[in-house]
């Protein structure tokens, strides 16, 4: 079992490990979880005996207004009092909206996360972001809520299909590119059962922690941590969202990597590649530049200042910075000739 210590002003651990102990709740718990992952949802029930549970879909047809709408009713519907603790058991779609009910219910309560899917133990559920999608675009309403506390239940994440597992994990794999850790650049043996998994995951939160405890609002450095996300969300809504966030991140690390070696910086897109086929990516939507630019001006880092790009220029080199339109435009035909390999 491994506990890792988020630092002050948001203090709480993290837990990786099996058959973790729920803790003590300060108060009432409504349980939000996944039907996917029942028995863990169960397990936590016997131990605490929640005033309200609640089933969410994982998926992100779950982070939209009527689904938090029904959630934040049934809440209120049971009197859940302001001492009330929101436990979230689910992947990270699960985490955002149940950390945003949390954030948002009598003006914020706690919550604890019980992520079930590799993607939020390596991200989504650690560093207190929440929210959920308008249609307008994904996560535009949200709130920096931290949890009181992670628990990777690792026997939920045995339960994954494969391709599922590898996917979350180019998160984990991202933060080896930012931190040049040679051991999160090669997952390649990873599975459930195997006894790597947790040092693995372990030294993937730990980077994410160290991050946002420097910057927890995102004013600098923890935009390091979208790296090749701005051209994932183009990619999953010019896919209406049928491309998996993992994989569309995977696609966004290549696009990232050409971007760097277009701007002088060492290339380092043979490893994504590799991350590309140990995911077994599908390809991604055929759009060209001008129907991705289109989603990219909606996205959320686009600051009055202009769009800013996460590029490594090496590996634990990544910058933020403003990229001319001809480099991005070159790093893209790059990457369309790569991604035509995965096409048909
Ligand atoms: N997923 C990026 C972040 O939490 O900042």
């Amino acid at each position: 079992m491994t506990r890792l210590e988020v630092g002050p002003p948001h203090d709480h651990e993290v837990w990786i490990g099996r058959e973790l102990a729920p803790p003590a709740p300060a108060g009432p718990v409504a349980l939000l979880y996944d039907p996917e992952v029942e028995p863990l949802a169960r397990r936590l029930a016997d131990a605490v005996g929640p005033r309200l549970q609640l089933a969410v879909a994982g998926g992100e047809a779950s982070k939209q207004l009527s689904v938090y709408e029904r959630l934040l009713r049934a809440l209120a519907g049971a009197a859940l009092p302001r001492d009330a603790e929101v436990w979230a058991v689910g992947g990270g779609t699960v985490t955002d909206l149940a950390g945003f009910v949390a954030a948002s219910y009598l003006r914020g309560v706690g919550w604890r996360a019980w992520p079930t899917t590799t993607l939020a133990v390596v991200d989504a559920a650690v560093g207190g972001k929440t929210g959920l999608n308008l249609p307008e675009g994904k996560n535009l309403v949200g709130a920096f809520h931290p949890p009181r506390g992670v628990y990777a239940e690792l026997t939920a994440l045995a339960t994954l299909p494969r391709r599922v597992f590898r996917e979350g994990l180019v998160e984990a794999f991202k933060h080896g590119l930012l931190t040049g850790d040679p051991v999160l650049l090669a997952p390649w043996d990873l599975e459930a059962e195997r006894p790597g998994l947790e040092d693995y995951l372990a030294r993937a939160v730990q980077v994410k922690i160290a991050v946002v405890e420097r910057d927890f609002r995102e004013g600098g450095e923890r935009m390091k941590l979208n790296l090749g996300h701005t051209l994932a969300h183009a990619l999953e809504a010019a896919s209406g969202h049928a491309l998996a966030h993992g994989y569309a991140v995977a696609w966004g690390l290549l696009f990232a990597t050409l971007l760097g070696r277009e701007l002088g910086g060492d290339d380092l897109s043979e490893p994504v590649e590799a991350l590309l086929a140990w995911t077994e990516a599908p390809a991604p939507p055929a759009a060209d530049w001008e129907t991705l630019s289109g989603f990219l001006a909606r996205d959320k880092k686009n600051r009055a200042a202009g769009l800013r790009w996460v590029v490594p220029y090496g590996l634990g080199d990544v910058r933020i910075e403003e990229v001319a339109d001809g480099a991005l435009k070159r790093a893209f035909e790059a990457w369309r000739g790569r991604a035509a390999r995965y096409a048909g």
